[in-house]
This record gives structure tokens, C-alpha cells and sequence, in this order.
């Protein structure tokens, strides 16, 4: 959320700035703007900067002719204090012009700050809490700019990614990290600076990731990083897992399509390697939990948010069947909030595609002081949720640019499959069921690839389905987390108005709202629940509703059958996820939706 980029070297700044920029794109985009030092002289040297409400494509627009230097910070905004405008676009000046910050996160004790400094007759030009940082940095009295930094992130509470340019000190950029990421990228006479690998990977993949708490001088040549206190601390550079390529549409038009199409390989990575048909089990490098842990435990607690939340939902139900653990789970920002009982027996597990939704980790943070056992399943690797939680499962998705997670929750849900299969079989999972769970994973991948050949079938379908008023997505058990998710990505990228429902609760008042223009899709397992859930498509039609069934042979009572292959029935959400995924995806279309940039809405949701 709001992304951060900075280059110092041999190059021109503004363009490759603007390239890191479309590439963080996604962590915010309702404003843009950029400074650099200008390699021009006299009346020309100093500060440059340009910024503006709306897309990177809008700033280049408004870049001016001559913004020539090779030095330069930007930022990409998703609002938080003040509404997207040119003014609070960032970056942030002084009254001189001569620091600019560009910041992610919040401070929380901005307008005391800013209370003061009016006080002091500070003028603020915006209504940001960013602008606190440049006006304290340029009234601390350090002599390196560093120390003026330190100086100034003293007297600031809350979260911050920060980058800062100083006139007077045109060899360096400094930047500083607590609560939301910031990433070196060391190129060959040349460094980068970013929210996030995606916007330096095209120029270098050996990166230097700070922890909260560190600084960072980049310079053309070296660089040195040092807590907020002044002392050294020794890092050194780590490769990049994904290529360049990987962050690129392919021949797409969104990311969207994309990531959806990615699947069927997604999913051969994540089981890669892990499968054990010997013991009809599976190995998690780096799961950190022995045996007599596993057979121990009481209790399982998934914590996520949003689409990480319905994959620990799927995960919760997959533990508890396989592995006979009672286990639930929970949206992570509900579970801080409400003082839970952390109990010892409970293994936690938090879950997150970017390993930086603040919600998550906060509740990671929150179980880890209160000494609790906190494993993470998590796409980005070494990612702040990553890093604080004791061992876990990585889900291999590869990189998500879209805003709206589609990839990762299939993979996330299969890992948990992995998990779930790893904890049964410690306890009382038989190699005969182990055996089927393996079969039924490996047979996944080609699952999923005739699923997305259906797209044309969809795609149809959601030309009709574009004209609703608001749509119903009902399940029951197994199917209910897939309602959920397949409604929340119709929502948010489509904008129609959805709910979902466990099946059986329609009747007690949801049922108020079924019309012939608001039209349910049921997602129907071959499970135990079958006629139940056919009881349900009876009691919609009766009441002149549109029924789209998602299942695994044509379901009479619906107008419509998305039929997907069978597989055993325990894994049967994680296909049946797909096709809604298409569906929410050509409907946006229809409909003429942004697709990869839903409105008001931003990926890595890194504030509370
Ligand atoms: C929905 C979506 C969000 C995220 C949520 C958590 O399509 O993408 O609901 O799932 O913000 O993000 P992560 O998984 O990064 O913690």
C-alpha cells in the first residue's frame, strides 16, 4: 500500500523511476510524483519535483521537458490522510525545497506533530501526515543528514518506508524502515530503492531487504545500513527468486488473466518435491514442528485477511478432516482487536500472499509476545510475516501483481492440503486416505487446466450475469468458503453487489432477497450434502430466482452448470474456486471494469 522507488547512479533517474513506479502500481494509484536533484547549475541546481492526482501514466504526462539528474525518489499513493490530489501527492517538501520524503504507512502522531510545528509557524502545504517527516527533517540541527533523520523519526510514532533526498547532500539517499518494507537493490555502479523487488528486478536481483528499526545512505558505489540509534548492522545481498519476467503480463491484457491462467503451474510448484509416496506423506522443509508437537496439539487457529482469510477457512476444515484437529479460522484484524485467549496447546498459523498486511502481522506480533506457537503459510519469501513467524509453508504462487488474489489463493489453499496431509498422517490418518490425498493433489494441475478451458462457456455466462443487481453465492460446509471468496472477488472487481451465505442459512431471512434479478450461484460438492444443497436450489426456484450451479454432473434445478472434474471430496473447494474466478474476471470485463486496479482499493494492505 503506497509504493515507494529511489536511483542514484550513471542513468537518468526520471525514467527508471517511472518504470519502478508502474511496477508498484498496484500498491496504490490514485496519486503519483517524483524528485530529483537536477544536474543543472546555478538558479537550476537543487530539488526537482512533479506530482499529480492519478495514474504513473498521468505524471509522465505532466513530467516537464527538462528533468534531467541521476538521482530521484517517487512514490505511487493510496490515500490515507487527506484525499488524492496533486497537494498531497507525494513527495513531501520543506518550506526551503530542500528535503523530499516519500513515505509508506502512517504516522499515528501526525497532527499532534503537526500541531506543533504550526505552532512554530510551519506552514503545511498538504493535508498528509507525511509532511511532518520533511519539516522535522529540515529543522533538525545533526550535521549529516542521517543524524537530522534519526533526529526527526524520534519524535514520530506509527509505521513507516521512507526515502529522502537532501539538496545539500546530493551523493546519497536515505532511507528508513518500521512496519512497512523497504528493499536495496545493488547494481554495478548504481542502487535502487523499493517498496518492493517488482520495481528493481529488471535492473539487478541481488537486493538488500531491512529489517524495522534499520536506515540505509545509498550512494552510486556503496551503500551502509545502521539502526535508527546510529549503530552498524551487516547485511548482505540476497538473489532474487523470480526473474524479471515473471513480474510481466506474458501476452495477457491484465494481470488478472494472467495469474488466473498461471494456475495449473502454480500448483505443480507448490507440491513439488514434497510428496513422500513411501509413507504416504509429505515433507515441509522449514515447517519448524516435530512430531510429538504435532500429535500434542489441541487446537488449530488460522488468522488472514480477505482472500488469505477464505483459504484458511478451505485450511481449516482440510486440518480437521485430515488430521482430526479441531481447527477454525479467523479474519487476523477481528482476532487483535478482541483481546482473545491465547492458549498453549493451540498452534497458530497466519496467512498472507505478501507477508506485510499489517492486520496479520499484528496479530503475529501479538501471539509471539504472549509466547504462543506461530507458524506463517505465506507467498513472498522473507516478507515480514515470514520472517516473525517461528517456521511455515511457503505457497510458491510466484509473483501476484493483480490487486485481486486469485493464484495465490488456490495455492494457498492446496499448501494447506500439504499441511493438512503432514498433521493427519502424525496422527491418525491412514496410508490408504494419504494415499488418495496424494493422488487427488497430483491430479490437480490437470484438473485445473480443463477448468480454464471452459473460459469460453464462461465467459458467455457472465455477459448475462454482467446485467444483475446483486448476485447470492451460497455453499454448504466445503462450499462455503468458496461462496465467500467467489464473492468477494465478483464484488471487487466487478463492482456488483454480493453476498454469501452457508446454504442452509439462506432460509433463515437471506431468501427476503431472491428475484429473478438477483441470481444465486450454489457451489454443489458430490459430498455427503449433495441433496441437501439440491434441497436449496428447490427452495430459490420456487421463489422465481436464477440459479448458476458450479458441481460435478448438470444440476437440473439450475439455469445454468459449470461442471468441473471430480476429485476426492476434501479437495474439491480448491477447484471449484476456479471457474468463479473466470466468472468475476469476464464480468468486470463486460462491464468495462479496471480490472488489475479495482477502485478504491490497493494490494498489501500495510496499515491498520
Ligand atoms: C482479495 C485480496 C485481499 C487480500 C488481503 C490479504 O482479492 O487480494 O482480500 O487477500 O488483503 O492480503 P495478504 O494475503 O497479502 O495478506
Amino acid at each position: 500500500m503506497c509504493g515507494i522507488v529511489g536511483y542514484i547512479g550513471k542513468r537518468e533517474a526520471a525514467p527508471l523511476l517511472l518504470e519502478g513506479l508502474q511496477r508498484l502500481e498496484y500498491r496504490g494509484y490514485d496519486s503519483a510524483g517524483i524528485a530529483i536533484h537536477s544536474s543543472g547549475t546555478g538558479k537550476s541546481a537543487g530539488l526537482k519535483t512533479a506530482k499529480t492526482k492519478g495514474r504513473v501514466r498521468d505524471l509522465e504526462d505532466r513530467l516537464p521537458k527538462r528533468f534531467a539528474g541521476t538521482t530521484g525518489i517517487a512514490h505511487t499513493r493510496w490515500a490515507t490522510h487527506g484525499a488524492p490530489n496533486d497537494e498531497n501527492a507525494h513527495p513531501h517538501l520543506d518550506a526551503a525545497e530542500k528535503v523530499a520524503v516519500v513515505h509508506n504507512g502512517i504516522i499515528d502522531n501526525a497532527s499532534e506533530l503537526r500541531a506543533k510545528l504550526t505552532a512554530d509557524g510551519v506552514v503545511f502545504l498538504s493535508e498528509t501526515d507525511t509532511e511532518v517527516l520533511s519539516h522535522l527533517i529540515a529543522r533538525a540541527q545533526a550535521e549529516t543528514l542521517e543524524a537530522r533523520i534519526q533526529e526527526a523519526l524520534r519524535h514520530v510514532e506509527g509505521t513507516y518506508g521512507i526515502a529522502v533526498l537532501h539538496a545539500d547532500f546530493p551523493d546519497r539517499i536515505v532511507v528508513a524502515r518500521n512496519g512497512s518494507p523497504v528493499v536495496l537493490g545493488i547494481g554495478e555502479h548504481e542502487m535502487f530503492v523499493a517498496s518492493d523487488v517488482a520495481a528493481l528486478v529488471s535492473h539487478t536481483r541481488q537486493v538488500v531487504t531491512l529489517d524495522d528499526g534499520e536506515m540505509a545512505t545509498i550512494k552510486a558505489d556503496d551503500y551502509r545500513t545502521y539502526t535508527t540509534e546510529g549503530s552498524r548492522t551487516s547485511t548482505s545481498p540476497e538473489t532474487v527468486e523470480w526473474a524479471a519476467e515473471s513480474y510481466d503480463m506474458g501476452g495477457h491484457d491484465t494481470y488478472m488473466h494472467k495469474e488466473i491462467a498461471e494456475q495449473a503451474d502454480a500448483v505443480d510448484r507448490v507440491l513439488r518435491g514434497r510428496i513422500d509416496d513411501r509413507f504416504a506423506t509429505v515433507h515441509l522443509g522449514g515447517l519448524n514442528l516435530d512430531a510429538r508437537e504435532a500429535r500434542t496439539m489441541r487446537r488449530v487457529k488460522i488468522l488472514g485477511c480477505g482472500s488469505a482469510y477464505h483459504a484458511g477457512m478451505i485450511g481449516a476444515q482440510l486440518i480437521e478432516e485430515l488430521a482430526r484437529i479441531p481447527a477454525d479460522a479467523e479474519p487476523a484484524s477481528e482476532f487483535r482487536y478482541r483481546n482473545a485467549v491465547v492458549d498453549p496447546d493451540t498452534l497458530y498459523i497466519a496467512v498472507s500472499q505478501s507477508g506485510e498486511t499489517y492486520d496479520t502481522l499484528a496479530a503475529v506480533q501479538e501471539l509471539k509476545r504472549k509466547g504462543a506457537r506461530v507458524l506463517g503459510v505465506v507467498n513472498v519469501v522473507g516478507s515480514a510475516i515470514a520472517r516473525e513467524t517461528d517456521g511455515g509453508v511457503y505457497v510458491h504462487a510466484g509473483p501476484e501483481v493483480c490487486v485481486v488474489s486469485t493464484k495465490c489463493f488456490t495455492n494457498t489453499a492446496v499448501a494447506f492440503g500439504l499441511l493438512a496431509l503432514h498433521l493427519g498422517r502424525i496422527r491418525d490418518l491412514s496410508v490408504a486416505d494419504g494415499k488418495r490425498i496424494i493422488a487427488g493433489l497430483r491430479k490437480l494441475p490437470d484438473q485445473i487446466a480443463e477448468v480454464l478451458r471452459a473460459e469460453g462457456e464462461i465467459e458467455k455466462l457472465a455477459a448475462d450475469y454482467a446485467q444483475a443487481k446483486s448476485m447470492m453465492f451460497v455453499g454448504r460446509v466445503r462450499g462455503y468458503p468458496v461462496a465467500r471468496e467467489a464473492s468477494l472477488k465478483l464484488k471487487e472487481v466487478s463492482y456488483i453487489h454480493a453476498e454469501a451465505y452457508p446454504a442452509s442459512e439462506l432460509k433463515h431471512g437471506p431468501l427476503a432477497l431472491i428475484e429473478p434479478a438477483v441470481p444465486t450461484v450454489a457451489i454443489l460438492p458430490d459430498d455427503d450434502l449433495l441433496d441437501k444443497n439440491r434441497a436449496t436450489l428447490e427452495e430459490i426456484k420456487a421463489r422465481s430466482g436464477r440459479i448458476l450451479a458450479v458441481a460435478h454432473q448438470e444440476q437440473e434445478k439450475a439455469d445454468h452448470t459449470i461442471v468441473v472434474p471430480r476429485n476426492e471430496v476434501e479437495l474439491d473447494p480448491i477447484l471449484m474456486g476456479i471457474p468463479l474466478q473466470l466468472l468475476a474476471y469476464h464480468t468486470a470485463l463486460a462491464l468495462g471494469r479496471d480490472i488489475d486496479k479495482p477502485r478504491n482499493l490497493a494490494k498489501s494492505v500495510t496499515v491498520e
